[in-house]
């Protein structure tokens, strides 16, 4: 088959493309033949940082397709079932090998690209928002990153979920394009003082939640924005380098610390009924998410060029 690997960290550049075997198909395995990939935050991180398990190593998170073949342990699904697939590595190829527990019926009427990006992202914000972070209607909660893919999802359900959104990114433009998925105030955290907004916006007690997409330096300023009490869930990392707490920053403010680790929890069947849920949302026009660009599967180095450097809004898919 046609894939994407890697055989060390780095740069866009490590990624190669060409021909390597087809997956194995173990007994629970499913087989899905790609048709889109989304490229996930964590796919550009694990690229960078996480040394390969095995070599060649193909990349990435989530897929959707065709089931192709199933092994004789698998009960849910069959040849030519419409899927969307997880798994911890494998999504940029033509096929995607993963176990039955990594995966999802589409739902009837929603297109394939469209179901493409829901498991990882929407997942990881409801999670983040109702699971973890115990969102009530009439609270305030800051997303931090809320033009990716998380954060564009974490915006729509806290909004539909009868939150008070506010959200940052890197400049108006992209402010003002979040604002018709249910954002109520936007924030340039490359020039505005984040913490001080959020303090002016909720009458100087802070927002209830804050999820962190972003993580790096700007935990003391999220913490700053966040009310005693207050709920921070640590979600990523896409500065490079997740946060890192202070108990003496904790304690003054009796925050409480949530940390989401959504792959660890994908093969639970509450979160299979969580995305077929959010997957009838999403093909009833509930719930969207922009398609900045589909690159083809071979140009996946730039593709994920792209995602690093451009700021795209929502997501970034491939094409075998
Ligand atoms: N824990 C889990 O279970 C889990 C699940 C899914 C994802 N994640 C992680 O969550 C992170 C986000 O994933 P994603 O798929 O949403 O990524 P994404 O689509 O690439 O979006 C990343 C966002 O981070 C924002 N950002 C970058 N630097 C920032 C900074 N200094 N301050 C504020 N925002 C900044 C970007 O905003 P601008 O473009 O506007 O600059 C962008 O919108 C990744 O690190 C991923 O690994 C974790």
């Amino acid at each position: 088959m046609k894939a994407i690997w890697y055989e060390e960290n780095g740069g866009p550049e490590v990624l190669q493309y060409g021909e390597l075997p087809d997956p194995d198909a173990g007994p629970d395995t499913v087989v899905v033949r790609v048709e889109y990939v989304s490229i996930e935050g964590g796919d550009l991180l694990n690229r960078s940082v996480t040394p390969p398990r095995k070599v060649p190593f193909i990349p990435g998170y989530q897929a959707a397709g065709t089931v192709e073949a199933v092994g004789a342990q698998v009960t849910k699904f069959a040849p030519g079932d419409r899927v969307v697939a997880f798994n911890w590595h494998g999504s940029h190829a033509e096929f995607f090998a993963t176990p039955e527990k990594y995966v999802y019926p589409i739902a009837d009427g929603l297109p394939t690209q469209q179901a493409a990006i829901i498991p990882v992202a929407f997942g990881t914000a409801s999670d983040a928002l109702f699971e973890y972070g115990r969102l009530q209607p009439g609270e305030t909660v800051l997303v931090q990153g809320a033009a990716g893919g998380v954060g564009l999802a974490a915006v729509q359900l806290a909004a539909q979920a009868g939150a008070r959104v506010i959200g940052t990114a890197s400049g108006r433009q992209r402010l003002a394009r979040i604002e018709p998925f249910g954002m109520d105030h936007g924030i340039d955290y490359r020039s505005e003082d984040i913490a001080q907004v959020c303090l002016e916006l909720t009458g100087g007690k802070g927002v209830d939640i804050v999820l962190d997409m972003a993580g790096g330096h700007s935990v003391g300023t999220l913490l700053q924005a966040m009310r005693f009490r207050g709920r921070y869930v640590v979600i990523g990392a896409s500065t490079g380098t997740l946060p890192s707490f202070g108990f003496f920053e904790l304690i003054r403010r009796a925050a409480t610390v949530h940390a989401v680790s959504f792959g660890g929890e994908m093969h639970l069947p509450r979160v299979h009924d969580l995305i077929a849920s959010l997957s009838r949302r999403m093909a009833r026009g509930m719930l969207q998410m922009p398609v900045e660009r589909i690159f083809p599967l071979a140009d996946a180095a730039a593709a994920h060029a792209f995602v690093a450097n451009n700021h795209p809004f929502g997501r970034v898919l491939l094409k075998p």
